[in-house]
């Protein structure tokens, strides 16, 4: 005797009950009714759709729309019940539809396959989080940019080779970090254009025999335009390998600002404190005071590397068209999100809360010959040629090695006996503050010009 599975929706075809086990390893429904409400947008679109071209009467149409909305009002409310034999979103929804409204719910599949319903689904999703991401991005860059300002006047060591090579401005430094997320906000803004298209109508694979107003679902949802390829629309997922690496690219620069504000908290550097809202202490050592945001940011950082790769891998074997391999870019896709999300703004908060050292910073600076460039630079316009300008200071800093002062505090006779063309004129240069008040081109970290970049900066951000 055949026995007929009747509970799965899509499954007269098959005379056995599905595998208990393969049906727990196959069923989506765990994670991606995470997109349940858009899925339910998409549906909503997708039935006014198909009622324009009289498929749906105004009653079915009707009856789906009050469906739809206690079904998201249940999902809201935490009562929807959510059942693995219906594998996935789509499904489950479809199937608590049909219950609640008999047969309209059965005709909402019509010229709709579960294959474009999911690509459309998380380009719906992605949308959303990306708008979400963008905002915590502005706060953080929002948050730098008052900082910035605070400490234009700020001078700090500059570094290469983690060693102290010219003084910077603290403002100028904020900047750099400033910078960086311009241009992760432009490569989200960016792949949000290839996202905001809409599959819609690819059907399974071959587009469907009805016939279908695409331009009315895509304006309905917000979408610039229907994809091109009903094929390339239901299996690639290029827009999410794109999003993974602009998300990538943040947290790389993220965990690189978390390393120095880990180094920079450390009793060594004693540059920053970060409030103690932002730390924690050891349960052993009783003078600890951890930088935990800064510290699980850069460990987070890994993970999303991760998820690109595991997307790349999960796409690069998939002959046209849709696979259900393509069922496992959920959960990478959601991680990313959260992870972009909170980290940015546990930045975002923690930023406008962390104090500089002045002090420790600008002797930091002095203890480390950071203005021997300057002397250079100054034999330089005396007239004397730069790689001897080089071997002079080096002389100069090796004194000052010697006898435990920065170059400032070596004597006019002392610098005097490197090079007869040094006046006393040079003491300007030697001081920090004239060695980054030079700086004062495009770029540079003169606090005059720090200030301009952040006005402009805060024009640039200030549209969007
Ligand atoms: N849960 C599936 C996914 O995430 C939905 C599409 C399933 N399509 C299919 N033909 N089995 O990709």
């Amino acid at each position: 005797m055949t026995t007929v599975n009747t509970e799965k929706l899509s499954s007269a075809r098959f005379a056995e009950a599905t595998d208990a086990f393969v049906e727990e390893f196959t069923a989506s429904v765990g994670f991606d009714q995470r997109m349940a409400q858009q899925d339910i947008q998409g549906s909503l679109a997708h039935a006014a759709m198909l009622n324009k071209i009289g498929i749906l009467t105004e009653q079915e149409l009707a009856d789906i729309q009050r469906g739809l909305a206690q079904i998201s009002a249940e999902i809201e409310r935490g009562e929807f019940v959510w059942s693995i034999k219906q594998e996935d979103v789509h499904m489950n929804i479809e199937a608590r539809l049909t219950d609640l409204i008999g047969i309209a719910g059965k005709k909402l599949h019509t010229g709709r396959s579960r294959n474009d319903q999911v690509a459309t689904d998380i380009r719906l999703y992605l949308r959303d989080d990306i708008a979400a991401i963008l905002l915590q991005l502005k706060r953080l860059q929002t948050a730098l940019l008052d900082k910035a300002e605070q400490e234009a006047d700020t001078i700090m060591p500059g570094f290469t080779h983690l060693q102290v090579a010219q003084p910077v401005t603290f403002g100028h430094h904020l900047m750099a970090w400033f910078e960086m997320l311009c241009r992760d906000r432009e490569r989200l803004q960016d792949c949000l254009k290839r996202i905001n298209v809409m599959p819609l109508g690819a059907a399974a694979l071959a587009g469907t025999s009805y016939p279908i107003d695409r331009h009315m679902t895509a304006e309905l949802l917000g979408f610039s335009r229907p994809s091109n390829n009903s094929l390339d629309s239901v299996s690639d997922r290029d827009f999410a390998i794109e999003f993974t690496a602009a998300g990538s690219l943040i947290m790389m620069h993220l965990s690189r600002f978390s390393e120095e504000l880990v180094l920079w908290a450390s009793a060594q550097f004693d540059f920053i404190d970060i409030p103690d809202a932002f730390c924690t202490g050891s349960s052993i050592m009783p003078q600890k005071k951890n930088p935990d945001v800064p510290e699980l940011v850069r460990g987070k950082s890994g993970r999303v590397a991760g998820h690109l790769v595991s997307l790349l891998m999960l796409m690069k074997s998939q002959p046209l068209a849709y696979n259900k391999d393509n069922q496992e870019d959920k959960e990478p896709l959601f991680d990313t999100a959260d992870t972009l999300i909170n980290c940015l703004r546990a930045f975002a908060d923690m930023m406008p809360h962390v104090k500089a050292k002045r002090e420790n910073m600008y002797n930091s600076a002095k203890r480390g010959f950071a203005t021997a460039t300057d002397l250079a630079d100054y034999l330089v316009r005396k007239g004397m040629a730069f790689r001897d300008a080089h071997e002079v200071v080096g002389l100069a800093v090796r004194l000052g090695l010697e006898s435990g002062r920065d170059l400032s505090e070596l004597t006019l006779n002392e610098l005097q006996g490197f090079s007869s063309s040094i006046g006393d004129d040079v003491f300007d240069i030697l001081q920090l503050e004239g060695s980054v008040a030079a700086r004062k081109h495009i770029g540079g970290t003169a606090p005059a010009q720090v200030r301009k970049a952040i006005a402009e900066a805060r024009q640039r951000i200030g549209g969007d």
